[in-house]
């Protein structure tokens, strides 16, 4: 797998519609890194747009695992990519650095696994100084 470019990972799903289902994700294998953290977000209103930054070494995996949520990707070339999620055994890989945005349906969840603790040093937050490249 390719892991340097924004990137729809499908996550096998047991069940069925009678019983319900159990998705799973093992790191290394169906997840490219070692999950270190782990954050959801929720009650995010739908006219809410949250993002706006990106990482210099975080990879994440973020899942939809309720509702819909429509991240908007960009490049430091300025190439951009949508990717909707709605499915809760789908999952976007982020790499890092890419430009991110996203918008949530009402009562969406989002689950992001991720490769790193919590550091604000790796947040690029200013549009200018990620296009940048410093
Ligand atoms: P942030 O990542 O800026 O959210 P978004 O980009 O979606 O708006 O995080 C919001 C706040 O939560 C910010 O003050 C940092 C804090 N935060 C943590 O303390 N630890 C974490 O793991 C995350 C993801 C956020």
């Amino acid at each position: 797998m390719t892991t340097d470019k924004p990137q729809i990972l499908e996550f096998k799903s047991h069940g069925s519609s009678n019983i319900g289902f159990v998705t799973v994700a093992e790191c290394q294998k169906d997840v490219p890194f070692a999950v270190e953290r782990v954050y959801w977000t929720y009650y995010t209103p739908n006219n809410v747009e949250r993002g706006g930054h990106a990482h210099r070494d975080l990879y994440q995996v973020i899942v939809a695992v309720s509702g819909n949520i429509t991240i908007t990707t960009e490049d430091r070339d300025g190439n951009t990519d949508v990717f909707v999620l709605d499915k809760p055994n789908q999952g976007l890989l982020m790499p890092p650095p890419y430009w991110h945005t996203m918008k949530f349906s009402h009562a969406a969840v989002l689950l992001s696994l991720c490769s790193m603790h919590y550091e604000e040093a790796d947040y690029i937050r200013d549009y200018e100084v990620f296009k940048s490249g410093r």
